[in-house]
């Protein structure tokens, strides 16, 4: 067998400590697998005093990552630290020391990519990321590997397994939002501050990752649209279920005529597809290559184990020299997309749903259906529900779907309706996929 690989791990969270434990409980298959054995050498967290569930001495936790970095014997460095700038410091440095980086930090990618991947270039080094985008689910190496052939023409993804569950159990079981997430957080599946999760941020950072594998394309992630499910009301469940629709926080980026358009948002699936299967924290992914045709990839995309598992197949590619090469040959992060833009979201063409509290007299319905008719927007399919006696002449929820429309042509439709005199709250819309 050749060289040990020597490892040092930069965090021991959740998945610091999954990734931890494969290491040590499962050496022996884990050195077959990689020809070589995997020595963790240090490991390094913000408090070396917390008592942590390894077979780990605790007088070898360091908080001191200067140590592991001038180590000869350590090639490769894991991190697995939560936030931005003390990770993006240590990254570097972990370059710049001549060592090897793998990451689950999809925040650092999305945001300071083009810099870590650069860094790395300058130093002969290489940066592995399967763990930074639906944590088990093998999504960078089918993307970045097994359909090399294609041009990718879109990404439709749930990337977000804390809002999948959330929406799952509100769907299924009638739970609260607020129940939901701290369920959520108690399994493990949110970030150290879950509104990156519930606002859309973290499918953003996973989809601009994707995006740059997919489209080389290197976009400011303040400039993808995006929605979260903090809004999302009961009622709109239960309409969307009426109408034979579930609705799911997808991250979509599709080509069209050399534009790129992205965007995170709630939206409404049929119940059978694909998609609207997905349950509780499962990611899933639907590619579609020109070649190809559509792809499918699912699992686990949070928890400590799942996660764990993509970072250490990142180390034994970096042990077998596969993801040095997958590095060298991709130049991600280097502006070679530079020919695609991004396509304003107004131009975007979908079906919608519609939901307006309306006074319930004579005349409201065609009111509504003028605005939209005056926007080029057609009626799909209408929902209007009886309301008890008692309440006859007060409010009534309408609900509407409409055919495709350009999306800025539906947003002004709807800002319209807003401003009726009938109409007695802000309207509610969401996307329609098909
Ligand atoms: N908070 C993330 C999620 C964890 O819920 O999907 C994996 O990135």
């Amino acid at each position: 067998m050749s060289e040990p690989l020597g490892i040092a791990l930069i965090g021991c969270g959740t998945v610091g400590t999954g990734v931890a434990r494969l290491l040590l409980e499962q050496a022996e298959r884990l050195a077959a697998r990689a020809g070589r054995p995997l020595v963790l050498r240090h490991i390094i967290v913000r408090n070396p005093h917390k008592e942590r569930p390894l077979p780990w001495p605790q007088e070898r936790y360091t908080s001191d990552l200067s140590v592991a970095l001038k180590d000869p014997e350590v090639q490769l460095a894991v991190e697995v630290v939560g936030g931005v700038e003390w990770a993006r410091e240590a990254d570097l440095k972990v370059l710049a020391a001549g060592k090897d980086l793998v990451t689950a930090n999809k925040a650092l990618l999305a945001l300071h990519g083009a810099e870590v991947f650069d860094a790395a270039r300058k130093h002969h080094r290489s940066v592995a990321f399967e763990a930074s985008v639906a944590g088990g689910v093998p999504i960078i190496a089918a993307l970045t590997q097994s359909l090399a052939a294609n041009q990718i023409r879109s990404i439709q993804g749930i990337l977000n397994g804390t809002c999948n569950f959330i929406l799952t159990s509100m769907y299924e079981q009638g739970v609260s939002y607020a129940a939901a997430l701290a369920e959520a957080q108690r399994l493990g599946y949110a970030e150290a501050d879950p509104t990156l999760d519930v606002d859309g941020t973290d499918a953003a950072h996973k989809l601009a990752i994707l995006a740059q594998i997919a489209f080389g394309f290197t976009v400011p992630v303040e400039s993808i649209e995006r929605r979260g499910i903090a809004q999302i009301e009961d009622v709109d469940i239960k309409y969307a279920r009426e109408l034979g629709y579930q609705i799911k926080l997808l991250a979509e980026s599709w080509l069209h005529d050399n534009q790129v358009a992205m965007h995170v948002s709630p939206v409404l699936l049929r119940l059978l597809a694909p998609l609207a299967l997905v349950r509780g924290a499962y990611n899933a992914v639907h590619v579609v290559g020109d070649a190809v045709g559509d792809t499918l990839y699912y699992g686990k995309g949070a928890g400590q184990m799942p996660t764990a598992s993509s970072v250490v197949a990142d180390i034994i590619d970096m042990a077998v020299g596969r993801a040095q090469r997958t590095f060298n040959t991709l130049r991600l992060w280097s502006n070679n997309g530079a020919h695609f833009q991004l396509r304003p979201p107004g131009t975007v063409r979908s079906r919608f749903y519609l939901r307006v509290l309306v006074e319930d007299q004579p005349g409201v319905l065609a009111d509504v259906a003028q605005v939209l008719a005056r926007h080029h927007i057609s009626i799909a399919s209408v929902i209007q529900h009886e309301v008890p006696d008692e309440h006859e002449g007060e409010r009534v929820q309408m609900v509407i779907l409409t055919h495709t429309a350009l999306t800025g042509q539906f947003r002004a439709a709807a800002s319209e309706i807003n401003q009726l005199r009938c109409v007695m709250a802000p309207s509610v819309f969401y996307p329609v996929a098909d």
